[in-house]
């Protein structure tokens, strides 16, 4: 029996060339209010995969990324696909501070947090900071030769200085726009997830973070596809490996 695996990406630039690489089909949209696009296909022996894409938002003909698109079609997907395992995979700001280079891959360690979300009040603030697990990718982080980063997710490209202070203060090695608001429903319907990401821009340096990003969009995106396929084969290739356990 094959396992079923499902990949969310936000945007169509980070994700698409992976459906094409992999020979995906395009089935109908998972609701086509949302237009998140749904492909499909096998890998290897023993894997059904689909790789499902944010979708574009219809009235600026943008990629639909950011949070609220990342837990709603979180949602979708598994209720509808059923994954045993949810990868998300895209991109990020990395601090140079903390040694990351343009174009660097890594695999996303655990607690995954959010950096904006600002309540002071007892509870509420620990809850906004969210804190979720990742599976267990100790084994395919060494097979793979990949560094382990912490994330943080927020609602900007941009960084203010206190979204500075609070990244500063969590250890964030990473920051992107919706690793953990899929954490958050993938903790709640207990599927086990794991995300990995490649640098796009360095958040602490002069050139803004925009025109970074856009420059490096291509190059990062092909690491990250070429890195999530070499993910898939050790999935593939091992079952008995904690990443499937449940927590
Ligand atoms: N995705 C890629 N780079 C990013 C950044 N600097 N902030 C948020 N999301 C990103």
């Amino acid at each position: 029996m094959r396992h079923v695996v499902a990949i969310q990406v936000a945007m169509k630039e980070e994700g698409l060339g992976l459906a094409q690489k992999l020979g995906l089909s395009e089935r109908e949209a998972l609701d086509p209010d949302f237009g998140f696009r749904w492909f499909r296909g096998e890998f290897g022996n023993h894997l059904n995969l689909s790789l499902v894409l944010q979708g574009t938002d219809p009235r600026w003909e943008v990629e639909q990324i950011g949070l609220e698109a990342a837990a709603v079609c979180t949602t979708l997907i598994i209720q509808q696909i059923k994954p045993e395992l949810l990868m998300n995979f895209g991109t990020a700001g990395g601090f140079e501070s903390r040694g990351w280079s343009i174009g660097e891959a890594c695999v996303i360690s655990e607690p995954i947090v959010f950096h904006d979300r600002r309540v002071s009040i007892p509870g509420y603030q620990e809850s906004q900071l969210g804190a979720y697990p990742v599976a267990d990718t100790s084994r395919l982080r060494q097979t793979l030769g990949l560094r382990a980063a912490t994330v943080s997710s927020g609602s900007s490209l941009e960084m203010s200085d206190r979204d500075h202070e609070m990244l500063v203060s969590q250890n964030a090695d990473v920051k992107e726009m919706e690793c953990a608001a899929i954490a958050w429903v993938a903790h709640r319907k207990r599927v086990p997830f794991l995300a990995l990401k490649s640098v796009t821009d360095l958040v602490d340096h002069p050139e803004p973070a925009a025109a970074q990003f856009l420059k490096n969009l291509a190059l990062a995106s092909h690491v990250i596809q070429d890195r999530v396929i070499d993910a898939l084969k050790y999935l593939d290739e091992h079952l008995d490996d904690p990443i499937w356990s449940r927590s």
